[in-house]
C-alpha cells in the first residue's frame, strides 16, 4: 500500500447547526451537519425540500438570515469561517468561494446589461482593473459557459435571455474570479429537462477543466449519478448517509437513501411502479423523537422511536445513520 501525502480538505464542515428563533423558541433547521470537499472533487448534497440544504450551505458562508444562530466549524483551506469578521468573509466569497443561488432570476438585475453585471462582479475583487480589461474578461466568461455570440449577448438585458442562458450567466458571474470552490444550489430546477442536461454539461465541463471543488445541491438524486464523486444525503437537517457515488447506488445503507434511489425514474425497472417515499418530511419545530425518519420508515422498530441512531460505517468513507444500517432487507426501501 503506498502512502499518499495527505491533502487537507478544500472545505470542511463539522457539526454545523443553524437555529431560527420564533415566538421565543429556537428551532433547528440544520442539526449538526458534517461533510467535506477535497480539491477538484464534486460533492452532491441531496434531500427533500425543507431538509436544510440551502440554509446550511448559506450559513456555512456566513449568509444566514438575520437573527439565525450558527454554530460548529466551517474551514476553507484550513481557515475557520464561523466567527470570521464579515468584511473578511465577504472577500472570500465571490473570490475563492463562489455560490450560484437557488433562484437565478431574482439574482440578476433587470435594469443592467448582462455585460455590466459581469464587469461589476469582476471589479468587485479587482477594483484596479480597467473597464476594457473587465469587458474582455466578461466576454471570455460568456464564452466559457458556451453562450453563443458573446459580443452581442454582452450588451443585452436579462429579459432577452432564456432561462437556461440566464443560468449560464449566473455561472459565468460565479466564475468571474477563478474560485477554488463553487457551490451550486439547485442549478437546474427551474429549467426544462433538455436545458437541465445542458447546464449540467456546462458545469461538469468547467469543473473538469478548472479542477474546481464543486458542491452540487439538488433534490434529485438522479442528477448526481453522472456528476458527483461523493454524495451526502440530508434528512431533517442531518446527514443520514455519506458515500462515494458508486457505493451509494450499489449499497445504500439508509432506508431513506433507498427510497430516493427507487424514486428515480430510469432506475426503477419499467414494469415497476415508480416508488415514492410515503409521508412528508417533518416541519420545523415538529421533529419526531428518536430517528427523525421513523414515521415514514417501514423498518422502524421500538428503538427507532426513542433513540436517535449514530452513524455506522461500511467500508472507507461510507456511513449511514440508522440503527439497522446495511442490515435492513436489501430489496425494500
Ligand atoms: N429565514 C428563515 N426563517 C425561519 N425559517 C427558515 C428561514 N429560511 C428557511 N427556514 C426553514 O429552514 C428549513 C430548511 O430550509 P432550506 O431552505 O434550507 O431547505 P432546502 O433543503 O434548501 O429545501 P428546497 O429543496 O426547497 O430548496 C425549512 O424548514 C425552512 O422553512
Ligand atoms: S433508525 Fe429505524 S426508523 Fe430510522 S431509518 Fe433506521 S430503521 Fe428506519
Ligand atoms: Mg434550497
Amino acid at each position: 500500500m503506498s502512502m499518499e501525502p495527505q491533502v487537507p480538505p478544500l472545505f470542511q464542515v463539522e457539526g454545523l447547526r443553524v437555529a431560527f428563533g420564533r415566538d421565543g423558541q429556537l428551532y433547528e433547521a440544520v442539526r449538526g451537519i458534517s461533510l467535506h470537499v477535497d480539491p477538484g472533487e464534486v460533492l452532491g448534497i441531496v434531500g427533500e425540500s425543507g431538509s436544510g440544504k440551502s440554509v446550511g450551505m448559506l450559513a456555512a458562508l456566513g449568509l444566514q438570515p438575520e437573527g439565525a444562530r450558527v454554530s460548529g466549524s466551517v474551514r476553507f483551506k484550513g481557515q475557520e469561517l464561523v466567527g470570521m469578521p464579515r468584511s473578511q468573509l465577504r472577500k472570500l466569497r465571490g473570490a475563492r468561494i463562489a455560490m450560484i443561488f437557488q433562484d437565478p432570476l431574482s439574482s440578476l438585475n433587470p435594469v443592467m446589461t448582462v455585460g455590466d453585471q459581469i464587469i461589476e462582479a469582476v471589479r468587485l475583487h479587482h477594483p484596479d482593473m480597467s473597464r476594457k480589461a473587465a469587458m474582455g474578461r466578461a466576454l471570455d466568461l460568456l464564452a466559457l459557459v458556451a453562450i453563443p455570440q458573446p459580443d452581442r449577448r454582452v450588451k443585452q438585458y436579462p429579459h432577452e435571455f432564456s432561462g437556461g442562458m440566464r443560468q449560464r450567466v449566473m455561472i459565468a458571474m460565479a466564475m468571474a474570479n477563478d474560485p477554488d470552490l463553487l457551490i451550486a444550489d439547485e442549478p437546474t430546477t427551474a429549467l426544462d429537462v433538455t436545458v437541465q442536461a445542458q447546464i449540467m454539461e456546462v458545469l461538469a465541463d468547467l469543473q473538469d477543466r478548472l479542477k474546481l471543488g464543486l458542491i452540487l445541491i439538488t433534490h434529485d438524486l438522479g442528477v448526481l449519478a453522472g456528476h458527483a464523486d461523493r454524495v451526502a444525503v440530508v434528512y431533517a437537517g442531518q446527514v443520514v448517509e455519506q458515500a462515494g457515488v458508486d457505493d451509494l447506488f450499489a449499497r445504500p445503507g439508509h432506508p431513506y437513501t433507498r427510497g430516493l434511489i427507487a424514486s428515480i425514474p430510469n432506475m426503477a425497472a419499467e414494469s415497476e411502479r415508480l416508488f415514492s417515499i410515503d409521508g412528508t418530511p417533518p416541519v420545523l419545530g415538529k421533529l419526531p423523537t428518536g430517528c427523525a425518519f421513523h414515521p415514514r420508515c417501514r423498518h422502524a422498530r421500538e428503538i427507532c422511536r426513542s433513540l436517535a441512531p449514530q452513524a455506522q460505517t461500511a467500508g472507507a468513507g461510507h456511513s449511514a445513520a440508522c440503527h439497522f444500517a446495511f442490515a435492513t432487507p436489501e430489496a425494500a426501501p
